[in-house]
């Protein structure tokens, strides 16, 4: 039994640490191809190397560009390696350009698609993760889904065949290194008092890309970091997008910072007031830490969260933010047991993959 897995951008790499594991201590080999979507440091190699992920085999140095040319350039390079691999099943991960690259390749050489976080919806349907799911779900023979909602999510679209609730792979993550976390070294590093301060991310497309929509929302963080910091770390989309727009005023409050690696940002999430963010990774992470976050979108793949009252949609709505960010209780109400599943999500995979194949 030979899997290729798929990796390429920052999220992927958690969710590798989890599944590559599992596969290994399975007894299936695993190829692993890092597209290079991801390139900065502090947006990879801080990920691999501090979630002790395996080297990759292959590293495809695609980088940024345009959506077409990302996906097309990662489609001709996973060709020739899966002409030359002959993988028994392909593995991809979520919903960034590599996912749909890796499953298109797959789909069309007829080796069978394997997608980890399979049937996660949101409005707009326009967003490029978005499609990136649709597409990949309808191509896929086996597809885990993080949640029972997911799992219905694509019964509506006729999918039915292959379809497991198994749990997030990023819950398996969480519970692994909850207990190495310690917030107090980065609380005072960043000069800040436990749940005395904001953590904040903003990077997808529609909140960076449109200039109204940033302006508002970097305007709410900046009047809130007057009365309690706010720390974000920044992605370079966003980082670029501030300095195109002549937005540097917008941020003379925020405490900004590099991306983070993995264990410093959840324990910075850990000793936060609250979070304030358009993660979809981060919004479910808050919850996981008990903490109620504040997701900066007009809708969200983790409905489940906001239904219970664990997440707040705002949007980009500035009042709102800036009104929400100062509450003190949240009336949040327990979610279902095993939501995310029970932090056996990585075993299941490589279980369901054996018996599949
Ligand atoms: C991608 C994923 C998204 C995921 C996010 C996590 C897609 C369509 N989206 O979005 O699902 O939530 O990763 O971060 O694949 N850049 C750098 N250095 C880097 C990486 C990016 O400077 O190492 C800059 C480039 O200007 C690039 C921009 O950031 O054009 C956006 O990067 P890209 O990989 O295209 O998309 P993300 O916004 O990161």
């Amino acid at each position: 039994m030979k899997v290729l897995s798929i990796i390429g951008a920052r999220p992927q790499f958690i969710k590798e640490a989890i599944v590559g594991e599992a596969l290994r201590e399975a007894g299936i080999e695993e190829i692993l191809v890092n597209t290079g979507q991801h390139y900065d440091a502090n947006m990879s190699d801080v990920f691999i190397e501090g979630l002790s992920i395996k080297k990759p085999d292959y590293n495809l140095g695609v980088g940024s560009g345009t959506h077409a040319f990302q996906t097309a350039t990662t489609m001709m390079r996973l060709e020739e390696i899966f002409q030359t691999e002959k993988p028994d099943v392909v593995l991809v991960y979520g919903d960034t350009n590599a996912t749909i690259a890796g499953a298109l390749v797959a789909a069309k050489l007829k080796i069978p698609v394997a997608h980890v976080e399979a049937g996660l919806r949101q409005h707009p349907k326009d967003m490029p993760e978005e499609i990136n799911r649709v597409v990949t779900d309808h191509i896929s023979s086996l597809l885990f889904c993080p949640t029972q909602k997911a799992v219905d999510n694509l019964g509506k679209e006729g999918i039915t065949e292959g379809v497991h609730f198994v749990g997030d792979v990023m819950y398996d993550l969480f519970l692994k290194m909850e207990t190495q976390l310690d917030s107090t070294g980065n609380i005072s590093r960043f000069g800040l008092k436990e749940k005395e301060y904001i953590l904040s991310t903003l990077h997808r497309d529609f909140n960076t890309d449109n200039p109204e929509r940033l302006r508002s929302i970097l305007s709410a963080l900046n009047d809130i970091s007057k009365d309690i910091p706010v720390v974000l770390p920044m992605h370079p989309r966003t980082k670029k997008a501030i300095e195109m727009h002549g937005f540097e005023k917008l941020t003379s409050h925020i405490h900004l910072v590099e991306p983070l690696p993995y264990h410093e940002m959840m324990s910075l999430l850990f000793g936060s007031k609250i979070a304030i963010t358009d993660s979809g990774g981060l919004q479910k992470e808050a919850y996981f830490a008990g903490v109620t976050a504040l997701v900066m979108m007009p809708d969200t793949a983790w409905i489940e969260l906001v239904e219970d009252g664990w997440n707040l949609l705002v949007d980009a709505e500035r009042e709102r933010i800036i009104d929400l960010a100062f509450r003190n209780d949240f009336p949040r109400r327990e979610t279902g047991k095993g939501l995310f599943g029970y932090g056996k999500t990585g075993e299941q995979i490589a279980t369901l993959i054996i018996l599949s194949f």
